[in-house]
């Protein structure tokens, strides 16, 4: 049995790398869905859709857990999944957490990246004014930089320009902590930690979502399969060429740590 792993697009890919590391013993199956990225500009019920239509897909493949590598569908989809499906299903949100911790701890604020509808969420909203009681937290929607990302465009002047232009209205002196709350974000943490002050922590869940992956496998007694982190790459378009840049984006990530 596989452990599958979900995004709109490539994102997802930077979560299964993580999962690589901490469990080289496993074999995945990695499900983009092609045909309706980019989630995040879109509305809640689209999304809802489409995620329920790729969980669909996925469930043929003999898996064992299902990670949600995507902060959007997450938010979005995640209690519901969990009530339709018998696999465990680990889902995604942005570190908001630790990074208040680290960011309090040297009297600095917050700045979390993420698309537009993680922003507007409940879960979002509400996991913020539960946790920071001295308004410390500031979000900026970076929805462009998904399709940047979608184009293997990880390292170029544009991009650099982009983020430049983005943090221009912000004190950057002010903040302890960048959380990447979109998991197309981390492609690019090279580039940010030339362009970040280098006081600035770059914070992403990637991590501790694989952790609990781990715990939640080893609990239920399903851990060290004979594996061998080999992963199939599949895709809501059946695009050979979509399959060929997911292969290239785990290997950028992989040369990038
Ligand atoms: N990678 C996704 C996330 O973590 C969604 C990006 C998108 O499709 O807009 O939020």
């Amino acid at each position: 049995m596989k452990i599958a792993f979900f995004d709109s697009g490539i994102g997802g890919i930077t979560v299964l790398h993580e999962a690589m590391k901490q469990l080289p013993r496993e074999d995945f199956v990695f499900f983009a869905d092609t045909l309706h990225v980019p989630y995040g500009t879109k509305s809640k019920a689209d999304v809802k859709e489409y995620v329920k239509q790729s969980v669909e897909t996925i469930r043929e493949e003999e898996v064992k857990a299902l990670v949600i590598a995507c902060n959007t569908a997450t938010s979005i989809a995640v209690s519901e999944l969990r009530n339709t499906y018998d696999f465990p299903i680990i889902g995604m949100e942005p570190a908001v957490k630790p990074a208040l911790e680290i960011s309090r701890s040297a009297g600095k604020r917050v700045l979390v990246f993420a698309t537009p509808l993680t922003l507007k969420q409940s879960k979002y909203t509400q996991l913020v004014s539960r946790i920071d009681d001295q308004r410390l937290v500031d979000s900026l929607p970076l929805p462009e930089l998904v399709e940047l990302c979608e184009r293997l465009n990880f390292e170029s002047q544009e991009v650099i320009d982009y983020f430049t232009e983005k943090l221009s209205s912000f004190d950057l002196n002010n903040y302890g902590t960048v959380v990447l709350g979109c998991t197309h974000y981390p492609f690019y943490k090279h580039v940010l930690r030339s362009i970040l002050p280098n006081h600035i922590q770059i914070v992403d869940g990637s991590v501790g979502t694989v952790h609990r992956l781990a715990v939640i496998l080893s609990e239920a007694g399903q851990l060290h399969a004979d594996g061998n982190a080999d992963t199939k790459f599949l895709c809501s378009s059946q695009n050979p060429d979509y399959i060929r840049k997911m292969e290239k984006a785990l290997t950028f990530i992989q040369n990038h740590e």
